[in-house]
């Protein structure tokens, strides 16, 4: 046998071994699709996984929506699916804010009280306080005056037990109050505003239309609690984006990306043409705008049954469907319902559908955020975060399916979030496409950004794609945590009657 012979023997041999390899994972597939439905299970994981696909040019797509209904909902009251709400916000803290405030922060599942000593531009924040509780499920769809006395009562509690640290630096009077609620709120004033609809599972039929200051106020007085002023009244974006500026002056933008999703940005006012309550805004200067994007949308938008099911088994059905597609509150439920199907229809758990996945939301995004996050051979982690919820002894193949799932979910709720932020970006010159680069912070917080490290990792992917590898370079994002309460004390403190 002469040498090229004997290369064109080895390269057959190893291209036969590779053969062989690939026919024995294949025959050992085809094995387990035979007896479990695997086939059927893994066409319906790609029908998913097509269907949530959000290629980059789609991105630019929705990412450009997102410019243009920003646009529209300055212009006219209800030309956009965002409101686009006017917050009334015109300073933002500079530093030399002094004194003692307080906080109350009502966003998703818990609830915050704060204070915090502001010791002007030296000294900055010296000393912080605050408490935190779960809300319970039944305030959240019980009535107003029981939520608003249960946060009247907490917050009053909390204001007796002010020691002297704080004491001796408070002006004389009514202690002052920023109100983080974060819910669509349209203002009239820094502090004052009638809520508009609740999300995040949040159901009061009788809070609706109500001003939340007034009845927070009217609570606080069937406490007869020390006294207390509400100075501003914000959504938790602002609030972040306030306590975020207050440590960087590069700060344009308020991202929440927690168990619901919203931003807001500074404008400038006259960009501004819609009327506030019949009146037209001040065309000087500029304001925050809460965006309220949960409420985008745009025909780009890839859905499939899953979300529509998720949404028409909503509370809110018809609304906050970029939310239902981003939020932490929701993502989890995203994965149950596929998982469902997948068991239902391609027999993913052995035949069985495991009753514990008819129960809305008995699988969590922090769940779903471990389960993504194992990479064990064998996928324990997935396998003991099933067994959690009452889904013993299932095999690989199952497991990697409910990796598969979590994965198609997470990535699809992240490139939505970058297509928003971009689409922001483009509104105000910060995209790096007129040639001028600016540091632009974005101040974040919330727990699925925070703690779900996959999806923060699929949200600065896409905001290099769409943004460019130079552009990116320029927009920081920055982790405010807790930054809401905070900000509020802040612009409280801005807006104090101390002066
Ligand atoms: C609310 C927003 C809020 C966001 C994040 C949404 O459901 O409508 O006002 O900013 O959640 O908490």
């Amino acid at each position: 046998m002469g040498r090229e012979d004997s290369v064109s023997n080895g390269l057959i041999t190893t291209a036969t071994l590779a053969c062989v390899a690939v026919l024995a994972m294949a025959s050992v597939l085809l094995g387990w699709q035979k007896g479990r439905g695997g086939g059927r299970v893994q066409a319906l994981i790609y029908e998913f996984q097509h269907r949530c696909a959000l290629p980059l040019h789609l991105l630019r797509k929705i990412s450009e929506a997102m410019t243009l209904e920003m646009t529209a909902g300055l212009t006219t009251e209800s030309g956009s699916s965002m409101p686009m709400l006017p917050t009334f916000v015109e300073k933002m803290p500079t530093g030399n804010e002094k004194g003692v405030y307080y906080a109350v922060d009502l966003g998703g599942t818990n609830f915050r009280v704060l204070r915090v000593l502001l010791g002007g531009r030296e000294k900055r924040v010296m000393k912080q306080e605050f408490e935190e509780v779960a809300i319970p499920h039944p305030l959240m769809v019980g009535t107003s005056v029981e939520l608003y006395d249960f946060i009247a009562k907490k917050l009053t509690d909390f204001v007796s037990r002010e020691s002297s640290e704080f004491s001796t630096h408070a002006a004389a009077g009514a202690r002052e109050l920023g109100l983080t609620f974060s819910f669509p709120i349209s203002q009239h004033s820094i502090n004052s505003g009638l809520l508009i609809m609740w999300t995040k599972g949040f159901k009061i039929a009788d809070g609706v239309g109500q001003d939340v200051v007034q009845a927070l106020q009217q609570a606080m007085n069937r406490q007869h609690g020390p006294k207390l002023r509400v100075a501003a009244l914000v959504n938790d974006t602002v609030g972040t984006m306030a306590g975020g500026r207050y440590f960087d002056p590069d700060v344009m933008i308020g991202i929440i990306l927690g168990t619901g999703t919203n931003a807001c940005y500074f404008e400038r006012a006259d960009n501004v043409h819609k009327l506030q309550n019949g009146k037209p805004l001040p065309k000087t200067g500029s304001m925050v705008y809460n965006m309220e994007w949960g409420a985008f949308w745009s025909s780009h938008i890839p859905t499939t049954h899953v979300d529509e099911q998720l949404d028409a088994e909503s509370i809110n059905p018809g609304q906050q469907l970029y939310e239902k597609m981003i939020g932490g509150m929701y993502l989890g439920d995203i994965v149950r319902r596929m998982l469902l199907k997948l068991a239902r229809e391609a027999s993913l758990f052995s035949g069985e559908v495991p009753q514990q996945l008819m129960t809305p939301f008995v699988l969590g995004t922090p769940e779903v955020s471990k389960m993504h996050a194992d990479e064990s051979i064998d996928l324990r982690v997935v396998a003991k975060t099933l067994a959690k919820i009452g889904i013993h002894r299932t095999d690989l193949h199952t497991r990697r399916a409910v990796h598969d799932v979590c994965d198609i979910v997470t990535l699809r709720s992240a490139r939505l979030a970058a297509a928003g932020i971009t689409g922001i970006l483009r509104k105000i010159g910060r995209d790096g496409k007129n040639g001028e680069y600016t540091r632009t912070v974005i101040a974040m917080d919330g727990g699925l950004y925070e703690h779900y490290a996959k999806f923060r990792i699929y949200i600065h992917a896409a905001l290099t794609e769409l943004l460019g590898e130079e552009a990116v370079k320029y927009v920081v994002v920055e982790i405010f945590k807790d930054g809401s309460g905070i900000g509020a004390t802040l612009l409280a403190a801005c807006h104090s009657q101390h002066g």
